[in-house]
């Protein structure tokens, strides 16, 4: 291309903010039918059965949603069914020779397990999982990278009735124990350690340091990853994967008949205190909602090759990788590594080589080949994409222009799916084939579902202002609750803009959005004290108390700055105590506590030392505040504090960092 052409295709880009579903995608699409919204509006909630017959029911739901003990809902009620029997058995049939889960390794080996291999590995797994003592309903954490054996034990699991806990593999020793404590989990699946930029990592010192702070006996099933290469050998007590799988070859296991409401897993996730929420999804209402949403919006068909970048260990992973894919009986790719090793069109061989048909990746992933620039997707053919997703944060429309053309070629219509751990699958997209897109807007809440934005009063903003979002009716692959805490559950989601009296129950997320005037939601970003890092959610008041806990930290405050490629940063501000010295050996302690406490990811970008913090009349840190300096904003209004001075005092030592 002609660098006049190149150029006039960039500013025509650049102009557009509207563009339609291409034709040859429409031409092909699971969902066509206009009047789908309209049908789910005049039916609701019996639409929603059309998600519930995407599976197999062992038998039938009595009730699509039951209502009586708000906002406690019950979804397919009376129904029962086996979601590893609905992920794996059912495609036998059709689908047992084609392949069902296509890995690839960190350093380029790869492992092909066709429906047929997949359910003879979960049926072994699963009678191995037995013979360790796990029941129904005993939950099994799991601390592991992205390789095979993770969605296996998952499966397992889900065979026989067994709530899954996964945690993020680059969490930390700390943050899997107390997730552990929390799911009373006596059962753990993890691995030697894996590949990380081509060297081998120790990932089982850190699981046992973890083990070591539960509370009781903890069963313990290692992953042999690294073979010869392993830093930490299996020590007694500990049992090899690979030898419980081979012990039990051949095994079958009858999947377990579980009710619609029972507990498929646990997924951990950060809120304003410091303690992690243990949302609890369903069977039932879950896979029927993930299964549904893979089908409508991410278009996916059992003879595609689709692609969610995600890390299993966070609930994009579980939702569309493992269960929705699955359960639609198609092939999901999965991948060990990190998008630029050994070099940075690494994602682009992948959909080059696999002829991957849907990706679906983070904003933070697109931000980043930006900057890397197009002549490494232009290195491959991908010509196989038919559809782009991205999710877990906002996309600038200029990111999103880029995906579309260097990457979608301006073929491929692209889903940008606002939802959450709580909400379980995705909320507010565009349909790929009936919506226009708006680069920047996720689009409208998906039919059936229910949204709005609302001021502080609960009343709907007008068109362009901001509020705060909320979802107005159930949806069945919503969160049923805090693991054994009903009280904070409710107190979380449903107590700010619920009205008893008008008998309206409302959702809030705790993001902030606005709305424009077609109901296209632009969602702006969190509006508790949780940040968004690379798409990953983390807790404020977690990195806090891993700062304080610091011999020689007197108080700290923690916020999100904006971040380029990541999206959001984390900016410490710190008070050390009188004597402490605020060298930089002080700081890259504070910064190592922190990765002790949570894990890599929540690293502070900068640790600014500060005399004190802003604070109001009454005592409360302006957090706003210190994100406008972090970012070097100009301030709002400083009248309303205690110490204005001090503001101009952090506000030069972070410019001079
Ligand atoms: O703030 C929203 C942001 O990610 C939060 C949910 O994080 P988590 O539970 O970890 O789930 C992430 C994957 C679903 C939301 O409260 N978020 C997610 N998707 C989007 C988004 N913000 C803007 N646009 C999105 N498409």
């Amino acid at each position: 291309m002609s660098d006049d052409t190149e150029v006039h295709l960039e500013a025509r880009l650049a102009e557009q903010d509207e563009f339609e579903p291409p034709e040859s995608f429409v031409e092909q699409a699971n969902v066509t039918d206009p009047g789908i919204e309209d049908e789910f509006e005049d039916n609701w909630p019996e639409a929603w059965e059309r998600a519930a017959d995407l599976l197999d029911w062992e038998t039938d739901y009595d009730e699509v949603l039951v209502d009586d003990n708000e906002p406690f809902y019950e979804w397919f009620v009376g129904g029962e069914l086996n979601a590893s029997a609905n992920c794996l058995d059912r495609h036998l049939d059709d689908r047992g020779d084609e392949p069902a889960i296509e890995w690839i390794g960190e350093l380029g080996e790869t492992r092909t397990y066709t429906y047929e291999e997949l359910h003879r590995e979960v049926n072994e797994f699963a009678a191995a999982l037995r013979d360790q003592g796990v029941t129904e309903d005993d939950v099994v954490a799991m601390y592991m990278p992205m390789i095979p054996e993770l969605p296996i034990a998952m499966l397992a699991c889900a065979r026989i009735g067994a709530p899954h806990a996964v945690v993020f593999a680059g969490f930390s020793a700390d943050a899997l124990a107390e997730r552990m404590n929390a799911s009373d989990s006596e059962h753990l699946v993890t691995v030697d350690g894996y590949y990380r930029r081509g060297d081998p990592l120790d990932h089982l010192s850190k699981a046992r340091e973890g083990r070591e702070q539960v509370d009781g006996d903890v069963t313990t099933v290692v992953v042999d990853r690294l073979g010869e290469e392993s830093p930490a050998d299996v020590a007694g007590g500990e049992h090899v994967y690979g030898d419980l799988v081979e012990e039990h070859a051949g095994a079958t296991v009858e999947p377990v008949t579980r009710d619609a409401e029972d507990m498929l897993f646990l997924m951990y996730t950060s809120g304003t205190t410091g303690k992690p929420k243990g949302v609890k999804h369903t069977t039932g209402g879950y896979l029927s909602y993930v299964t549904w949403t893979s089908h409508a919006v991410l278009d996916v068909k059992p003879e595609d090759t689709y692609w969610c970048s995600a890390d299993i260990g966070w609930i994009t992973g579980h939702s569309y990788i493992v269960y929705g894919p699955l359960a639609l009986g198609t092939t999901s790719v999965m991948y060990e590594g990190t998008p630029d090793y050994p070099d940075k069109d690494r994602l682009w061989e992948i959909v080059d080589d696999y002829d991957v048909t849907q990706l679906y990746t983070a904003p933070t992933a697109i931000r980043a080949f930006m900057k890397w620039g197009p002549e490494y997707p232009d290195r491959h053919d991908l010509s196989s994409l038919r559809l782009l997703g991205t999710v877990g944060e906002p996309i600038n429309p200029r990111a999103w222009k880029w995906y579309y053309r260097h990457i979608g070629n301006e073929e491929c219509p692209i889903v940008d799916t606002w939802w959450q751990t709580e909400t379980g699958g995705m909320m507010i997209t565009t349909l790929p084939a009936l919506n226009t897109m708006k680069p920047g807007s996720a689009g409208p809440p998906l039919p059936g579902i229910s949204a709005d934005v609302i001021d502080p009063s609960g009343d709907p903003v007008e068109a362009g202002r901001a509020g705060h979002l909320v979802v107005n009716k159930p949806w069945p692959g919503m969160l049923r609750t805090l693991y054994k805490n009903d009280e904070r559950f409710i107190n979380e989601y449903w107590d700010e803009y619920s009205n008893p009296e008008r008998d309206q129950w409302v959702y809030f997320p705790e993001d902030g959005a606005k709305i424009d005037d077609d109901g296209y939601i632009t969602v702006l970003g969190r509006v508790d004290d949780v940040l968004n890092v690379s798409g990953h959610r983390l807790g404020t008041m977690e990195i806090e108390s891993a700062t304080v806990g610091v011999e020689g930290v007197a108080e700290a405050a923690v916020v999100g700055g904006d971040h380029e490629i990541k999206g959001e940063a984390v900016y410490a501000y710190v008070i050390t105590e009188d004597g402490q010295e605020e060298s930089e050996a002080f700081r890259e302690e504070i910064i190592a506590a922190v990765e002790d406490a949570i894990g890599p990811i929540a690293r502070p970008e900068q640790v600014i030392f500060t005399p004190e913090l802003p604070k109001t009349r009454s005592g409360k840190i302006m957090r706003r505040l210190l994100e406008d300096i972090a970012n070097g904003d100009e301030l709002g209004n400083t009248s309303t504090l205690r110490n204005p001075d001090v503001v101009h005092d952090i506000q030069q030592k972070v410019s001079s960092e």
